[in-house]
């Protein structure tokens, strides 16, 4: 009887043991898993901080060639591209009957799931103005940490410098594989995640680019 006892009681405790340390486990596992985004988590600026230097007044922008191959500067580019307007479109007709599929009322309310791929930053507390569309820092990364001059300005070809950059959030889209993988976060391979799909929509590539083309080139190589 006593032994009957004991045993339970030991064995009870290891089971308690076992479960505070799956517990524990768990927690250091959520910690460990939370601290990296919160690092990660660079502050938007929005476009018009880019104006500063990257529009038609500035210096910045020697030898950029635009959509039509003569010379041009990013924000000019942008201004005209389909990016631009992606929120606008997500109340045009298609974009409504886009939402009535997935039972949305207003698919530019907050929190909408057209949101993630229509605009820069949703969700983000800094998120530029949502009518700027897919802006800069959707497809450079959010600037807060990197939009000084000396902190992006001043890459060329120093595979250091871009990287002290990236660090700071800068996106390397001179790499084509970073590049691709950047797009694919909203032109995803797998169209049931947008409502908006058309079976007549072009494939997606990465070298289709000549809509909002705003680069030299000979980039510099890394
Ligand atoms: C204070 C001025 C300034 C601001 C603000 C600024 N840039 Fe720049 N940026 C530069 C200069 C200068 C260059 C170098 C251009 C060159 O090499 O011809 C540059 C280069 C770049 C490059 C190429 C990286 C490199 O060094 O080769 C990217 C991409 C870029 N800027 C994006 C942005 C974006 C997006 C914003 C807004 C969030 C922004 N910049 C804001 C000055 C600025
Ligand atoms: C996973 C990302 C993603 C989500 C979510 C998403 N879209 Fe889109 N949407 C895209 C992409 C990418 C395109 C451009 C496709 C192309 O032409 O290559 C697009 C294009 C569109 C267009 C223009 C299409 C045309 O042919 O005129 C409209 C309108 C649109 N989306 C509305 C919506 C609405 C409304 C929602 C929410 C109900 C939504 N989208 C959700 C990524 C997304
Ligand atoms: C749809 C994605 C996308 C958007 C939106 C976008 N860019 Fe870019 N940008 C690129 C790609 C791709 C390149 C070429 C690779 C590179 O040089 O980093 C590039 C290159 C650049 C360069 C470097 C040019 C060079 O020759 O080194 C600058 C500067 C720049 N972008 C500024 C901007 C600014 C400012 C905005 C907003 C007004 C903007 N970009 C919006 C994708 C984008
Ligand atoms: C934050 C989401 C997002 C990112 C990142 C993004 N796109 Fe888009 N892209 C869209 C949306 C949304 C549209 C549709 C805009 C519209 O029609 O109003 C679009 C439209 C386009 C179009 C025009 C399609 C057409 O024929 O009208 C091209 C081309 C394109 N994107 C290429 C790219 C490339 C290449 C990259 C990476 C360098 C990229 N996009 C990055 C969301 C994004």
């Amino acid at each position: 009887m006593i032994k009957h006892v004991l045993t339970t009681d030991s064995m009870l405790r290891a089971k308690l043991s076992r479960q505070m340390l799956t517990l524990a486990l768990g927690f250091s596992f959520a910690l460990v898993a939370g601290s990296p985004t919160k690092t990660l988590a660079h502050d938007y600026v929005g476009e018009s901080a880019c104006e500063d230097c990257h529009d038609s007044q500035h210096e910045a922008l020697a030898n950029i060639i635009g959509p039509n191959g003569g010379k041009a500067d990013p924000v000019s580019v942008w201004k005209q591209d389909p990016h631009h307007s992606a929120y606008t479109a997500l109340s045009s007709p298609w974009g409504k009957q886009a939402a009535s599929r997935v039972n949305l009322a207003d698919p530019t309310a907050d929190g909408a799931m057209c949101l993630k791929c229509h605009v820069t930053g949703a969700g983000s507390s800094s998120a530029p103005d949502p009518s700027d569309g897919v802006s800069c820092e959707a497809c450079h990364g959010p600037a807060a940490d990197w939009q000084g001059r000396s902190q992006h300005g001043e890459i060329d070809d120093s595979a250091a410098q871009m990287q002290a950059a990236v660090a700071l959030g800068l996106i390397d889209l001179r790499k084509m594989d970073i590049r691709e993988q950047q797009c694919r976060t909203c032109h995803v391979k797998d169209v049931s995640q947008r409502p908006c799909y058309r079976s007549s929509e072009e494939p997606f590539s990465v070298n289709n680019d000549q809509k909002f083309r705003h680069w030299r080139n000979n980039i510099p190589p890394l």
